[in-house]
Protein backbone atom coordinates (compact mmCIF):
# COMPACT_ATOMS: atom_id res chain seq x y z
CA UNK A 1 0.00 0.00 0.00
CA UNK A 2 1.05 3.63 -0.72
CA UNK A 3 0.23 6.10 2.09
CA UNK A 4 0.22 9.88 1.55
CA UNK A 5 0.91 11.94 5.00
CA UNK A 6 -0.36 15.22 5.40
CA UNK A 7 0.96 16.99 8.79
CA UNK A 8 1.06 20.86 9.72
CA UNK A 9 3.05 21.16 13.03
CA UNK A 10 3.86 24.33 14.79
CA UNK A 11 6.84 23.10 17.41
CA UNK A 12 7.65 19.88 15.87
CA UNK A 13 5.95 17.53 18.12
CA UNK A 14 3.36 16.19 15.37
CA UNK A 15 5.98 16.51 12.59
CA UNK A 16 7.92 13.69 15.15
CA UNK A 17 4.86 11.37 15.17
CA UNK A 18 4.17 11.56 11.78
CA UNK A 19 7.82 10.52 10.79
CA UNK A 20 8.08 7.98 12.88
CA UNK A 21 4.71 6.47 11.71
CA UNK A 22 6.46 6.98 8.25
CA UNK A 23 9.26 4.84 9.33
CA UNK A 24 7.31 2.25 10.72
CA UNK A 25 5.36 2.06 7.51
CA UNK A 26 7.97 1.43 5.85
CA UNK A 27 9.49 -0.88 8.07
CA UNK A 28 5.78 -2.81 7.25
CA UNK A 29 6.79 -2.71 3.90
CA UNK A 30 4.39 -0.17 3.51
CA UNK A 31 5.11 3.05 1.42
CA UNK A 32 4.59 6.38 2.83
CA UNK A 33 5.56 9.80 1.81
CA UNK A 34 5.22 12.88 3.74
CA UNK A 35 4.66 16.28 3.02
CA UNK A 36 3.98 19.60 5.01
CA UNK A 37 0.58 21.64 5.40
CA UNK A 38 1.78 24.98 4.77
CA UNK A 39 1.97 28.06 2.82
CA UNK A 40 4.31 27.24 0.60
CA UNK A 41 4.06 25.05 -2.39
CA UNK A 42 0.62 23.04 -2.04
CA UNK A 43 1.56 18.75 -1.06
CA UNK A 44 0.18 16.43 -4.31
CA UNK A 45 -2.95 15.51 -4.46
CA UNK A 46 -4.24 11.70 -2.50
CA UNK A 47 -5.01 10.52 -5.87
CA UNK A 48 -2.75 7.53 -6.55
CA UNK A 49 -2.25 6.53 -3.15
CA UNK A 50 -4.17 3.76 -1.19
CA UNK A 51 -4.69 5.56 2.34
CA UNK A 52 -4.08 8.98 3.44
CA UNK A 53 -2.98 10.25 7.31
CA UNK A 54 -3.22 14.31 8.40
CA UNK A 55 -1.65 14.92 11.26
CA UNK A 56 -2.32 18.14 13.39
CA UNK A 57 -1.52 19.48 16.76
CA UNK A 58 -4.68 20.19 19.21
CA UNK A 59 -5.26 23.75 19.27
CA UNK A 60 -8.02 24.89 21.45
CA UNK A 61 -10.55 21.53 21.40
CA UNK A 62 -9.79 21.64 17.61
CA UNK A 63 -7.82 20.76 14.62
CA UNK A 64 -6.04 24.68 13.47
CA UNK A 65 -7.34 26.64 10.85
CA UNK A 66 -5.20 25.87 7.88
CA UNK A 67 -5.57 21.76 8.46
CA UNK A 68 -9.43 22.35 8.26
CA UNK A 69 -8.50 24.90 4.98
CA UNK A 70 -6.57 22.38 3.50
CA UNK A 71 -8.66 19.25 4.30
CA UNK A 72 -11.20 21.83 2.00
CA UNK A 73 -9.48 21.69 -0.99
CA UNK A 74 -8.75 18.24 -0.74
CA UNK A 75 -10.28 16.45 -4.16
CA UNK A 76 -13.44 14.45 -3.67
CA UNK A 77 -12.49 10.73 -3.51
CA UNK A 78 -14.64 8.27 -5.79
CA UNK A 79 -13.45 5.61 -4.23
CA UNK A 80 -13.71 6.39 -0.47
CA UNK A 81 -10.15 6.33 0.19
CA UNK A 82 -8.93 5.68 3.51
CA UNK A 83 -7.99 8.12 6.22
CA UNK A 84 -6.25 8.40 10.04
CA UNK A 85 -6.33 11.74 11.63
CA UNK A 86 -2.92 11.37 13.75
CA UNK A 87 -3.05 14.13 16.39
CA UNK A 88 -0.87 15.48 19.36
CA UNK A 89 -1.64 17.79 22.13
CA UNK A 90 -0.64 19.07 25.90
CA UNK A 91 -2.89 17.37 28.22
CA UNK A 92 -4.53 14.12 27.93
CA UNK A 93 -8.36 15.42 27.92
CA UNK A 94 -11.28 13.61 26.32
CA UNK A 95 -12.28 16.76 24.74
CA UNK A 96 -9.18 16.96 22.71
CA UNK A 97 -11.13 13.63 20.74
CA UNK A 98 -13.58 16.63 19.44
CA UNK A 99 -10.95 18.18 17.83
CA UNK A 100 -11.64 15.70 15.00
CA UNK A 101 -15.09 16.55 14.33
CA UNK A 102 -14.78 19.18 12.42
CA UNK A 103 -12.06 17.29 10.08
CA UNK A 104 -14.02 13.87 10.02
CA UNK A 105 -17.00 16.11 8.82
CA UNK A 106 -14.86 17.68 5.52
CA UNK A 107 -13.65 14.61 4.82
CA UNK A 108 -16.65 12.28 4.70
CA UNK A 109 -18.09 15.31 2.84
CA UNK A 110 -15.64 14.25 0.58
CA UNK A 111 -16.08 10.77 -0.46
CA UNK A 112 -13.61 9.70 2.19
CA UNK A 113 -13.78 7.43 5.12
CA UNK A 114 -12.12 8.01 8.05
CA UNK A 115 -11.34 5.03 9.72
CA UNK A 116 -8.97 5.80 13.04
CA UNK A 117 -8.06 8.42 15.26
CA UNK A 118 -4.35 7.92 16.84
CA UNK A 119 -3.50 10.59 19.35
CA UNK A 120 -0.13 11.41 21.68
CA UNK A 121 -0.02 13.19 24.55
CA UNK A 122 3.52 15.75 23.83
CA UNK A 123 4.89 18.21 25.79
CA UNK A 124 2.91 22.23 26.03
CA UNK A 125 4.12 25.01 23.51
CA UNK A 126 2.07 27.13 25.72
CA UNK A 127 0.65 27.31 28.59
CA UNK A 128 3.15 25.75 30.72
CA UNK A 129 6.76 24.23 29.88
CA UNK A 130 6.55 20.56 31.05
CA UNK A 131 9.54 18.72 32.59
CA UNK A 132 12.33 17.07 30.82
CA UNK A 133 11.05 13.80 32.63
CA UNK A 134 7.44 14.47 31.59
CA UNK A 135 8.69 15.45 27.93
CA UNK A 136 10.62 11.70 28.15
CA UNK A 137 7.82 10.00 29.36
CA UNK A 138 5.54 11.71 26.59
CA UNK A 139 7.58 11.04 23.88
CA UNK A 140 8.34 7.24 25.33
CA UNK A 141 5.16 6.53 25.51
CA UNK A 142 4.88 7.54 22.12
CA UNK A 143 7.22 6.02 20.11
CA UNK A 144 6.39 2.85 21.99
CA UNK A 145 2.80 2.99 20.39
CA UNK A 146 3.62 4.02 16.90
CA UNK A 147 4.64 0.80 15.29
CA UNK A 148 1.22 -0.57 16.88
CA UNK A 149 -0.45 2.31 15.21
CA UNK A 150 1.17 1.82 11.99
CA UNK A 151 0.84 -2.12 11.76
CA UNK A 152 -3.14 -1.17 11.97
CA UNK A 153 -2.85 0.92 9.43
CA UNK A 154 -1.32 -0.96 7.11
CA UNK A 155 -4.38 -3.75 7.99
CA UNK A 156 -6.55 -0.94 6.81
CA UNK A 157 -7.91 -0.84 10.67
CA UNK A 158 -8.22 1.73 13.54
CA UNK A 159 -10.84 2.89 15.74
CA UNK A 160 -12.78 6.32 15.65
CA UNK A 161 -13.82 8.66 18.62
CA UNK A 162 -17.27 9.17 20.00
CA UNK A 163 -17.99 12.80 20.97
CA UNK A 164 -21.19 13.60 22.53
CA UNK A 165 -23.14 17.10 22.34
CA UNK A 166 -20.52 18.50 25.41
CA UNK A 167 -17.79 18.04 23.59
CA UNK A 168 -19.47 19.30 20.52
CA UNK A 169 -20.37 22.22 22.12
CA UNK A 170 -17.45 23.15 23.66
CA UNK A 171 -14.94 22.27 20.56
CA UNK A 172 -17.85 24.69 18.16
CA UNK A 173 -17.36 27.32 20.81
CA UNK A 174 -13.67 27.27 20.81
CA UNK A 175 -13.66 27.56 17.28
CA UNK A 176 -13.54 31.31 17.61
CA UNK A 177 -9.75 31.09 17.62
CA UNK A 178 -9.69 30.68 14.06
CA UNK A 179 -11.05 33.52 13.61
CA UNK A 180 -9.26 35.56 16.32
CA UNK A 181 -5.56 34.59 15.77
CA UNK A 182 -5.10 36.61 13.07
CA UNK A 183 -5.70 39.55 14.81
CA UNK A 184 -3.70 38.65 18.03
CA UNK A 185 -0.68 37.32 15.93
CA UNK A 186 -0.91 41.06 14.11
CA UNK A 187 0.60 42.32 17.62
CA UNK A 188 2.90 40.02 18.35
CA UNK A 189 6.24 41.66 18.84
CA UNK A 190 10.05 40.97 18.64
CA UNK A 191 11.54 42.84 21.41
CA UNK A 192 15.27 44.52 22.61
CA UNK A 193 16.46 41.09 22.85
CA UNK A 194 16.24 39.86 18.89
CA UNK A 195 19.32 39.78 17.07
CA UNK A 196 17.60 39.41 13.80
CA UNK A 197 18.47 36.15 13.02
CA UNK A 198 15.48 35.74 11.42
CA UNK A 199 15.06 31.80 12.65
CA UNK A 200 11.28 32.76 13.44
CA UNK A 201 10.31 33.65 9.74
CA UNK A 202 11.80 30.51 8.41
CA UNK A 203 9.42 28.14 10.87
CA UNK A 204 6.43 30.28 10.36
CA UNK A 205 4.71 27.27 8.31
CA UNK A 206 2.16 30.36 7.54
CA UNK A 207 4.35 32.21 6.00
CA UNK A 208 3.60 35.34 8.03
CA UNK A 209 6.42 37.00 9.42
CA UNK A 210 8.58 39.00 6.75
CA UNK A 211 11.87 40.10 7.95
CA UNK A 212 12.00 44.10 7.53
CA UNK A 213 15.50 45.98 8.38
CA UNK A 214 16.83 43.17 10.39
CA UNK A 215 13.27 42.75 12.66
CA UNK A 216 10.39 40.81 12.14
CA UNK A 217 7.36 41.93 11.17
CA UNK A 218 4.16 39.74 11.64
CA UNK A 219 1.18 39.76 9.24
CA UNK A 220 -2.42 38.66 9.19
CA UNK A 221 -2.09 34.76 8.26
CA UNK A 222 -1.08 33.83 12.06
CA UNK A 223 -2.47 30.25 12.84
CA UNK A 224 -1.05 30.11 16.88
CA UNK A 225 1.32 27.43 16.25
CA UNK A 226 3.89 29.31 18.41
CA UNK A 227 6.49 27.90 16.23
CA UNK A 228 8.41 32.00 16.06
CA UNK A 229 8.26 32.54 20.07
CA UNK A 230 8.77 29.09 21.06
CA UNK A 231 12.18 28.87 18.61
CA UNK A 232 13.18 32.00 18.69
CA UNK A 233 16.90 31.39 20.08
CA UNK A 234 16.65 35.01 22.42
CA UNK A 235 13.53 34.32 24.10
CA UNK A 236 12.29 37.55 22.31
CA UNK A 237 8.70 37.19 20.65
CA UNK A 238 5.81 38.38 22.81
CA UNK A 239 2.73 36.89 21.61
CA UNK A 240 0.45 40.21 22.70
CA UNK A 241 -2.42 38.55 24.84
CA UNK A 242 -1.08 35.53 25.16
CA UNK A 243 2.35 36.11 26.41
CA UNK A 244 1.73 35.23 29.75
CA UNK A 245 1.53 31.85 28.90
CA UNK A 246 4.71 32.01 26.48
CA UNK A 247 7.00 28.57 26.48
CA UNK A 248 10.09 28.68 24.79
CA UNK A 249 13.13 27.04 24.00
CA UNK A 250 12.62 23.36 21.64
CA UNK A 251 12.03 20.11 24.42
CA UNK A 252 15.66 17.85 24.10
CA UNK A 253 13.30 14.63 25.36
CA UNK A 254 16.68 13.37 27.25
CA UNK A 255 15.74 13.63 30.34
CA UNK A 256 15.17 10.79 32.37
CA UNK A 257 11.31 9.65 32.19
CA UNK A 258 8.89 10.86 35.19
CA UNK A 259 8.47 8.28 37.89
CA UNK A 260 4.73 8.61 38.65
CA UNK A 261 5.09 10.32 41.97
CA UNK A 262 7.41 13.33 39.52
CA UNK A 263 4.55 13.35 37.39
CA UNK A 264 3.37 17.04 37.13
CA UNK A 265 0.42 18.14 39.34
CA UNK A 266 -1.84 19.66 37.06
CA UNK A 267 -3.83 16.90 35.73
CA UNK A 268 -2.12 14.86 37.69
CA UNK A 269 -4.81 11.73 37.11
CA UNK A 270 -5.22 12.10 33.78
CA UNK A 271 -1.74 12.12 32.88
CA UNK A 272 -1.15 9.08 35.05
CA UNK A 273 -4.12 7.23 33.66
CA UNK A 274 -3.09 8.09 30.17
CA UNK A 275 0.87 6.76 30.81
CA UNK A 276 -0.93 4.00 32.37
CA UNK A 277 -3.11 3.10 29.35
CA UNK A 278 -0.15 3.95 26.89
CA UNK A 279 2.08 1.42 28.83
CA UNK A 280 -0.08 -1.20 29.29
CA UNK A 281 -1.08 -1.46 25.69
C1 LIG B 1 -2.88 27.83 20.35
C2 LIG B 1 -2.70 26.47 20.99
C3 LIG B 1 -3.80 25.82 21.54
C4 LIG B 1 -3.61 24.57 22.14
N1 LIG B 1 -4.72 23.94 22.62
C5 LIG B 1 -4.59 22.74 23.19
C6 LIG B 1 -5.73 22.04 23.66
O1 LIG B 1 -6.89 22.46 23.47
N2 LIG B 1 -5.53 20.86 24.30
C7 LIG B 1 -4.29 20.35 24.52
O2 LIG B 1 -4.18 19.30 25.16
N3 LIG B 1 -3.17 20.94 24.02
C8 LIG B 1 -3.30 22.14 23.37
N4 LIG B 1 -2.19 22.75 22.85
C9 LIG B 1 -0.87 22.09 22.94
C10 LIG B 1 -0.45 21.43 21.62
O3 LIG B 1 -1.51 20.70 21.06
C11 LIG B 1 0.74 20.49 21.83
O4 LIG B 1 1.80 21.09 22.47
C12 LIG B 1 1.16 19.87 20.50
O5 LIG B 1 1.93 18.71 20.74
C13 LIG B 1 1.99 20.83 19.65
O6 LIG B 1 2.30 20.21 18.44
P1 LIG B 1 3.33 20.77 17.37
O7 LIG B 1 4.67 20.79 18.05
O8 LIG B 1 3.27 19.78 16.27
O9 LIG B 1 2.87 22.12 16.97
C14 LIG B 1 -2.32 23.98 22.23
C15 LIG B 1 -1.24 24.65 21.67
C16 LIG B 1 -1.41 25.87 21.06
C17 LIG B 1 -0.22 26.56 20.48
S1 LIG C 1 14.05 34.32 15.95
FE1 LIG C 1 14.09 35.77 17.64
S2 LIG C 1 16.11 36.73 17.54
FE2 LIG C 1 15.76 35.73 15.56
S3 LIG C 1 14.84 37.36 14.27
FE3 LIG C 1 13.14 36.24 15.20
S4 LIG C 1 12.67 37.40 17.07
FE4 LIG C 1 14.71 38.05 16.39
S1 LIG D 1 3.43 34.04 13.36
FE1 LIG D 1 4.30 32.62 14.85
S2 LIG D 1 2.53 31.66 15.87
FE2 LIG D 1 1.77 32.68 14.02
S3 LIG D 1 1.75 31.06 12.46
FE3 LIG D 1 3.75 32.11 12.28
S4 LIG D 1 5.15 30.96 13.61
FE4 LIG D 1 3.07 30.32 14.11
Amino acid sequence: MKFIVYCFSGTGNTRWACEALVKELAAAGQEAELYAISAGDPPPSPQGFDGVLVGYPVHAFNAPAPVLQFLKTLPVSQKRLPVWLVRTSGEPLGLNEASGITPKRILKKKGYEVRGEFHYVMPYNIIFRHSDGMAARMKGDAARAIPRDAALIAAGKGALCKNGPFRRMVSFTLRVEHSAMPMIGRRFKATEKCVGCGKCASVCPQGNIKMVDGKPVFGKNCAACMACSFLCPQDAVKISLLNGWRVNGAYTFEGVPAADEEVCRYCRKSYLRYFRKMEER
